[in-house]
Parts: C-alpha cells; structure tokens; sequence
C-alpha cells in the first residue's frame, strides 16, 4: 500500500500564509520541488508510463521525460540518443548505420519495443502497484507522457507539472515541435509548472525567444556543471564548452540544473544563483538507502537548493514532509475544537 504522502508544492501551498508556514531557504522560501529523474526510475524502466505513474503515486511534484525525436519526426521519452541500453531492440532487430539510433527508427517500431530494467534496484514491478495503462513499458511519446500527467490533474485537481529535457543537438525543429506539442496539452505558462530544460544554452535561449513568439511563458532552465571562476560562480556548458556567467543566463533563464558532482556547488553559488532570481535544481539523487539519501537531501536543502532531481520520489517525498514542524500548539488546538463541538452538541441536545 501507498504511504499519504504531501507533495512539496502542496504542502507549501496548504501552509502559506499560516502561521504553520514554515521558511526554507530556497528563492521563495517553500520546501524544494521534488523532481522525479526519468520517473520512479530507481524502482521500474526509466522513461515508461509506468514509471511517471509510480513517481505521481509517490508523490512527485513534476516528472522529468528526456526527449529524443524518432525517424519520422515524433518525440519520444528518452534518455539516450541509442535504443540499446533500455530497449530489447537489439534481439527484435538488426543494427541500422551500424547501430541503434532513436532517430533512424520510426515510432512504430520503437513502439514494438519493451523498455527493460537498467537500474540496479529496478525490476518490472512495484509492491502495491498496478499500472493503470494497457503498455505500461512500452517507450512513450511526449504527448502521452504530458496525457497522463493531464489526465491525473483533472482527476485529482493536483498540478503535477512536467520537466521535459531537449536532448542535444536540440535543433531549432525540435524546440519547436516541443513547445507546439507542449501548447497543444495545456502547458503554456509557469502556472502549469513546467520547466524545460537543456544543456546547450544557445538552445534555451531558443527556446526562451520562441516561446516569446508564441506568448508561451513556461520556465527555462539550463543545465550544467558549477564551477567557481575568477569572477564569481559559471556553469559550464558541456556541449559549447564555454563558461556562462550566471549573469548572462539570468537574462533569459528561470533556473539552472547543475550537477551534484561538479565542484563549486554548494551554499555560496546557490546564494548567487537566487540573488539573480534563479533557482538551482540539483541532479541526480540516486540514492537507495534512506539514511544515504536523507543525509544528502539534508545537505543540499541546508544549502538552499529549490529543487532535487531523484531516481527515487518516496524517499524525497518523506524527507521533506518530516522538515515540517507541527506547531507546538497543534494538540491543544485539537483538543479545543474538540470540547466546542462537545459543546455545542450538547446545546443542540438540550
Ligand atoms: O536533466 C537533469 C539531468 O537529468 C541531466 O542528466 O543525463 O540524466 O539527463 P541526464
Ligand atoms: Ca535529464
């Protein structure tokens, strides 16, 4: 069975403004996003429907699909620019250009694929948990990926959002294409909590000018690597390889999502960050064991940081839910609305 569990954002949003609230030190003072890496990814086959469904079950406050674009155009929920380290393709087909490329493969065929186990404490299974779809491990479009989320919010009236990466090269087609798919399932604006995310900054600014052009309003975010600089804190951008001064991506970024490895992450380039209305999301908490991993959620929420990409939601979820003090006064309250309703039932009695 499933544990009750608060998301991060729910549990702000019922506490602010009371005087329940309590004060972290991320940029708006709520307890970190909890980020959910390629789904439940630490318990079922990342990047499936299954996956996203276990995360939102658990708890996640957005889910995060990886995007690769199929021969025929479609986006797909991806991590790898190649179908073989997920996918049974290798035993279904033969190599194409000499290997397995999503993009030399159509829709349907990687359709006819089965998305296997990759990590080390994931299976194809879940204890209490049933998946709700007809091809739960079936590699799902970015659209079904953006459906289940929808159709999970409609049911429920949460807002769980969506983290979709351009993976690189992000040409201008795809960035395109993933803000019309994006547009075309509801989420146009940070209000429906979606951040898109890339390591190749050219590309978020891209992406941050079309959505300009199509009155869209959803939040950037760009990836990288902290790194202290003889002028203050840089993240390093893989893919140009080039330092940006956070300075420069504050002009049209929301947020930066740095590595939890690189050096010069920590308390200071948070402060920096936040100081120029950024918010730093850290990636990848991939710790199984809970005391492992509460330690370094600790660590990084100490550290301001406003949001934790993890392989396993339940663990940031319980993590978090247990930074919220009960009021000292909370029992006495209790009983104080208890002995008015005794009250008034005895009136009604009398
Ligand atoms: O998107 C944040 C993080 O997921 C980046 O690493 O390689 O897992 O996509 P990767
Ligand atoms: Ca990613």
């Amino acid at each position: 069975m499933f544990r009750t569990f608060v998301t991060g954002v729910a549990l702000a949003t019922a506490l602010a403004g009371s005087s329940l609230a309590a004060t972290f030190s991320t940029l708006d003072g709520n307890l970190p996003l909890v980020i959910a890496h390629r789904g439940a990814s630490g318990y079922l086959p990342e990047h499936t429907l299954a996956a996203y469904e276990l995360a939102i079950k658990m708890g996640a406050d957005i889910v995060e699909p990886d995007l690769q674009q199929t021969s025929d155009g479609h986006l797909v929920a991806m991590h790898d620019s190649t179908l073989t380290r997920t996918t049974d393709v290798e035993a279904k087909f033969a190599p194409r250009n000499g290997g397995y490329k999503v993009s030399d493969f159509t829709l349907a065929e990687i359709r006819s694929l089965v998305v296997e186990p990759t990590a080390s404490t994931a299976s194809n299974s879940y204890p209490g948990y049933t998946p709700t779809m007809a091809n739960p491990f079936q590699v799902p479009t970015f659209e079904e990926v953006m459906q289940l989320v929808n159709a999970h919010n409609a049911a429920t009236g949460a807002n769980i959002g969506i983290y979709p990466e351009a993976k690189t090269p992000n040409s201008t087609a795809m960035n395109q294409k993933i803000l019309d798919e994006m547009k075309a399932n509801g989420f146009e604006s940070r209000s429906d909590l979606a951040f898109i995310q890339t390591f190749d900054h050219a590309g978020a600014k891209e992406l941050s000018d079309l959505q300009d052009a199509m009155g869209m309003d959803n939040a950037i975010a760009a990836l990288g690597y902290a790194m202290s600089t003889v002028n203050g804190y840089g993240v390093y951008d893989a893919v140009a390889g080039v330092t940006n001064l956070l300075t420069d991506l504050a002009l049209f970024a929301d947020g930066v999502g740095v590595s939890l490895s690189s050096p010069g992450l920590d308390a200071g380039f948070i402060q920096a960050a936040h100081d120029l209305g950024l918010v730093v999301h850290g990636w990848t908490f991939n710790r199984a064991d809970p005391a492992s991993a509460y330690a370094q959620y600790e660590q990084w929420l100490d550290a301001g940081m406003d949001g934790f990409f993890t392989n396993y939601t339940d663990l940031a979820v319980d993590y978090l839910a247990a930074q919220v003090p009960l009021p000292a006064g909370l029992p006495l309250l209790a009983g104080g609305l208890g002995a008015i309703a005794v009250v008034r039932r005895r009136r009604r009695a009398a």
